[in-house]
């Protein structure tokens, strides 16, 4: 027997029971960042190999063993993207349109690929909300990136459950300093680290920092700290950021060994985390970049942003009991028809009234059926009205009309005035 067909592990449909939601999650979004003047942009869902290794960095978890990567029939190496930073500096750089320091601020949205080990909150192929502004070299703007997230968490009633922690990793040439302190501390003490962090020592040994080892964890104690080798230019920059999120009433703890998984950051960097959804906590994170363009074959170019996972965020929707329930109610009005007649008049009418009411959500019964039936249709696709055309209603060109949740009786409308009547009825989105 052949085995059924089944989507890929870690990939998961998107039911429509659950479509409400994610579309409430993503136009709630959407709003928020037109109101704060950000641009969408809408990139590939696939790029060359070598633009993920050269901006997310050759020795990180995603480059090193997470990539969707496949040959084309042409032979060029493709990866289907694991993040939506590098594509979209890529864009940028190919459309020019940050050249002459022209300011960017940009949102895209779409499915991010990588091969991790599944589990709740942590998928294969997942969705972002991003955002990326570049030619914005002061902290001012990495206070708006957070103070709009922070504005999101309020709308969707989960800023108590969601705590920001923030770092500044410096320039590079800072990180390099402290990089070889790191180091010269880790290699006296190697016999206590773990072997992913003796690996990760010669490889990218600021990854050491966020192991989950606790014996590594106790050799970090006393291990040199960020802080003490920032540069004088990004200690004034993390303070201006740390006096803005003051001013705004946002609050923050500084996690020190806050390092990210990228290797694309300098300056400010930046999570928020969750304790409501076990081991993946973390929602939304981002900083600073301002090495990147130039490292991808561009001119300098400061950029900063941050991306949401909505599966994570819409977990914790559910998870916290903020899921508004009109969402889940798609259809205004039903409307039954009876013969043929009644069938053929009822889509007239019903497409004048969409002319005159563009906005109503009005479904018309497919597939005839009984008067019993029929109404059990209406009822189940949560309208708040039924109306109802039979061969006697024809005849004297009225329709019944019948409120379905609550009080009120049926009464006859003339077909005239109908769409004046469901205009009354109806508060229209
Ligand atoms: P990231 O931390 O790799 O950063 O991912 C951002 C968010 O995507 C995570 O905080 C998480 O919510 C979600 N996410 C990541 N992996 C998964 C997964 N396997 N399953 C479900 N959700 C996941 C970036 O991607 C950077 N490009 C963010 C950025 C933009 N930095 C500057 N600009």
């Amino acid at each position: 027997m052949s085995k059924s067909l089944q989507a890929i592990r870690g990939m998961n449909d998107i039911l429509p029971e659950q479509t409400p939601l994610w579309r409430y999650f993503e136009s709630t979004v959407a709003r928020l960042l037109d109101n704060y003047g950000y641009k969408q942009i809408r990139m590939p869902i696939v790029e060359f190999t070598e633009l993920f290794k050269r901006s997310i960095g050759e020795v990180t978890d995603i480059v090193e063993k997470e990539m969707y990567t496949f040959e084309d029939r042409n032979g060029d190496s493709l990866t289907l993207r694991p993040e939506g930073t590098a594509a979209c500096v890529r864009a940028v750089l190919e459309h020019g349109i940050t050249g002459g320091g022209q300011t960017q601020k940009l949102w895209y949205i779409g499915p991010m690929f990588r091969h991790e080990r599944p589990q709740k909150g942590r998928y294969r192929q997942f969705h972002q909300i991003g955002c990326e502004v570049f030619n914005l070299d002061g902290p001012d703007i990495d206070a708006e990136l957070i103070v709009l997230t922070w504005r999101l968490w309020g709308q969707l009633g989960i800023r108590d459950a969601v705590k920001l922690e923030l770092n500044s990793l410096g320039t590079s040439e800072s990180r390099g300093r402290y990089r070889e302190a790191l180091v010269e501390y880790l290699s006296a003490h190697l016999d206590k680290l773990d072997e992913d962090s003796q690996r990760r020592l010669k490889t990218n040994p600021l990854r050491v920092l966020d192991t989950k080892n606790a014996d590594t964890q106790a050799v970090l104690v006393d291990a040199p700290k960020m802080a003490d080798y920032l540069d004088d230019e990004s200690r004034v920059h993390f303070e201006g950021l740390k006096a803005r999120l003051d001013a705004a009433g946002i609050p923050y703890v500084i996690n020190p060994k806050l390092v990210r998984g990228l290797d694309y950051y300098s300056k400010t960097v930046f999570e928020w985390v969750t304790d409501k959804l076990g081991a993946q906590g973390t929602v939304c994170a981002g900083g600073r970049y301002d090495g990147l363009v130039e490292q991808m074959g561009g001119k300098p170019t400061p950029g900063v942003g941050f991306a949401m996972g909505i599966e994570r965020l819409i977990l914790l929707l559910e998870t916290l009991e903020q899921v508004p329930e009109e969402i889940f109610r798609q259809v205004d009005v039903y409307l039954c028809a009876f013969g043929e007649a009644a069938e053929l008049a009822a889509l007239a009418l019903s497409e004048k009234v969409r002319d005159q009411l563009p906005n109503l959500r009005l479904q018309i019964n497919a597939g005839a059926g009984s008067f019993k039936s029929q109404f059990k249709k209406a009822d189940k696709s949560g309208a708040l009205y039924a109306l109802i055309l039979g061969d006697d209603e024809l005849a004297q060109q009225v329709i019944g009309f019948k409120p379905l949740r609550g009080q009120g009786e049926q009464q006859n409308i003339a077909f005239d005035a109908l769409a004046a009547h469901l205009a009354t009825c109806i508060v229209q989105g």
